[in-house]
């Protein structure tokens, strides 16, 4: 057993709460494509795109038709892709904990939900690839990406035919993804800013699974952990800029892939804090 496991159980069987945040190393091993990585980019005519200009309110306010594209393709891969078992694992965990269980994920593949974390448990800090919502906020409520769309593969374009599935029904608008993009501020309304604080604040366990630490609300978590007396510790491939926060707390680095450690992990919580 690893031992900053041992120490994560003895403070979850007192009665601990356990904060689980994810981002986008527990989905690697389901082959969801990185955001950063060389097949990330996209192309409409001669001209490349990168992630970092598309995943703005800026170009999609501009041009809608070029932005919704590129999302279509990522959720039709994500939507290929299976939860592997560290999604599982952290579903367990839940289970075990109960509502001292909560899960802070920057994935917007929808893996956790399909594993089967529950959604009142569960906080989508830069949203969901499935839902969508008005970009003019005619309204306060996303819905699910229609079913009627057809598949989009890497290089498609909006048809006459699916734009009027990617309008707002109430006042016809364009619908947006429903995603946290780079021009944009984390808020509570649609991304859950001061209950992950929260959470963050009343955590015993902060469990950092597979991130880099390039995104601000999670530092922020990491740091409010911290201060907040937390122990931190980090499961990933390598350091991150977690790692010296973990350190910090008196936990650390476990290094290795989630999808092997975090059932290692579920195992123990489950058989209680005297196993
Ligand atoms: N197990 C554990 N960790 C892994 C694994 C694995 N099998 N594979 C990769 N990792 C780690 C990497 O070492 C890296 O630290 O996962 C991390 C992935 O980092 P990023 O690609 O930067 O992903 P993330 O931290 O989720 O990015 C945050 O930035 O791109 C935006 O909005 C997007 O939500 C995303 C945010």
């Amino acid at each position: 057993m690893v031992e900053l496991f041992e120490r994560i159980a003895q403070r979850i069987g007192d009665g601990g709460e356990l904060v689980a945040l994810t981002g986008a190393g527990i989905s690697a091993e389901s082959g969801i494509p990185t955001f950063r990585g060389d097949d990330g980019f996209w192309t409409r005519g001669s001209t490349n795109y990168r992630p970092e200009e598309l995943a703005t309110w800026r170009t999609f306010a501009s041009d809608p038709e070029l932005v919704w594209p590129w999302y279509l393709w990522r959720l039709a891969r994500c939507r290929d892709a299976q939860p592997n078992p560290g999604h599982t694992a952290l579903v367990d965990m839940d289970e075990a904990l109960g509502n001292r269980f909560t899960l802070v994920t920057q994935n917007v593949d929808g893996l956790h939900s399909r594993a089967g974390s529950p959604e009142h448990r569960s906080y989508h800090i830069h949203g969901n690839l499935e839902r969508m919502r008005c970009s003019a906020e005619c309204n306060a409520n996303t819905w699910p990406v229609p079913d009627a769309l057809r598949v989009f593969a890497k290089g498609d374009a909006i048809t006459p035919a699916d734009e009027p599935l990617l309008r707002c029904p109430s006042c016809d608008a364009w619908a947006r993804p429903h995603v946290l993009w780079f021009d944009e501020c984390y808020d509570e309304k649609w991304f859950r800013y001061r209950s992950s604080m929260s959470a963050a604040m009343a955590a015993d366990v902060l469990l950092v699974v597979g991130t880099s630490g390039s995104t601000n609300l999670p530092m922020q978590m990491a740091s409010q952990a911290l201060r907040s007396k937390a122990l931190i510790v980090e499961i990933n491939l390598r350091e991150s800029a977690f790692s010296d926060y973990a350190v910090q707390s008196g936990g650390g680095l476990v290094t290795g892939p989630a999808g092997t450690l975090l059932p290692k992990l579920a195992r123990r919580l489950a058989s209680g804090s005297s196993a």
